[in-house]
């Protein structure tokens, strides 16, 4: 199959990248950051998460952080919505799309949401209703789609049936979460084609974590099963609460770099985004974990 000619890349570092993050992020940074951002050219970046302040303090100013956003005419700035108190609060504050996140794992669903995973997709209902009643698009998430912390591997056909049914609900896209980035270009590709014989590939979209370093290739042996839309997060920002030892998503910058190699069109000016990681990452006083960012910020890369 051949690669496709342009991707949507999600950038979630202000939500998954920083919602790890032990220290303060002060609001007013994390505002700096989404606006940078969409100026970069991301046109669809996470900004928050109307999740509990007791499970994630670090998103606890969600309605700040969406207020207090210039937003870019062309970008939408989804949030997390776990439950339909979540989703209120995040229509109050201004959200005009919201992503639901559910898992592939019983053990993750329940530390991650406090329930298990049909008491997730049960919960998922009403706030897809309510939202498809508002026009307000919901993106699905899957957590833990080859691997999980607790329960080791994970059978393709888990993660293939909880995408069926977010995308059945009514998700326009479901993104399928590598949360510990156990996952290799072999298992990625099969967990891949187990859901795409019930999801169509264009409505997927891969969220590959990297602490194993694989992402990218994990990346690139997606690209070659027809999928165009990754998850990725500015200088490879964060990691997940509840998957202890589990590094930040890819980083933007290195997903960039990959697609302009492979001459697929992306809309983001990488030079202005490896700026951006550099800023962030000093900002929040944080090794910048994206290797194309601090290759092109040293003049090493052109
Ligand atoms: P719970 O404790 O079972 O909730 O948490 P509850 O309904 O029993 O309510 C208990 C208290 O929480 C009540 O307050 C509620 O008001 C409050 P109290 O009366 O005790 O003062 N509460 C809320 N407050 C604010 N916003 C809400 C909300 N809901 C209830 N929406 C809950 C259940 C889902 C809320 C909790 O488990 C939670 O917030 N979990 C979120 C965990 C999280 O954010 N994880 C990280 C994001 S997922 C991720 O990173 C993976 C992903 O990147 C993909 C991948 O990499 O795989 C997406
Ligand atoms: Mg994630």
């Amino acid at each position: 199959m051949p690669l496709p000619s342009q991707v949507k890349i999600v950038e979630v570092g202000p939500r998954d990248g920083l919602q790890n993050e032990q220290q303060v992020v002060a609001t007013a940074t994390k505002i700096e950051l989404i606006e940078r951002l969409a100026d970069a050219g991301l046109r669809v970046i996470e900004a928050t998460s109307f999740v509990s302040p007791k499970w994630v303090p670090q998103m606890g100013d969600n309605a700040a952080v969406m207020q207090g956003i210039t937003r870019h005419p062309a970008a939408v700035y989804p949030v997390l919505t776990p439950n339909l108190q979540g989703f209120d609060a995040a229509l109050q504050a201004g959200a005009t799309e919201v992503a639901i996140f559910g898992a592939a794992s019983e053990t993750f669903s329940k530390k991650n949401i406090n329930c298990s995973i049909a008491e997730s997709l049960k919960r998922f209902e009403p706030i897809v209703s309510a939202a498809s009643a508002l026009e307000i698009k919901v993106r699905g998430y899957v957590s833990c789609v080859v691997g999980c912390p607790y329960e080791g591997a994970i059978d393709p056909r888990q993660a293939a049936a909880v995408a069926r049914t977010l995308f059945d609900m009514g998700c326009y896209e479901v993104s399928l979460g590598d949360t510990i980035g156990v996952g290799t270009p072999a298992s990625i590709a099969r967990m891949i084609e187990a859901c795409a014989a019930s999801v169509p590939i264009a409505k997927l979209a891969g969220h590959y974590h990297d602490t194993y370093g694989m992402a990218i290739a994990n990346i690139y042996a997606s690209l070659q099963l027809g999928m165009a839309t990754f998850d990725s997060s500015i200088a490879g920002l964060g990691g997940c609460p509840y998957a202890r030892g589990a590094s930040g998503n890819v980083a933007t910058e290195d997903v960039v770099y990959l697609m302009h190699g492979l001459g697929i069109e992306t809309g983001i000016d990488l030079a202005t985004l490896a700026t951006i990681g550099n800023w962030i990452s000093s900002a929040i006083n944080r090794p910048n974990g994206a290797k194309a960012g601090r290759a092109i910020c040293a003049g090493t890369a052109q």
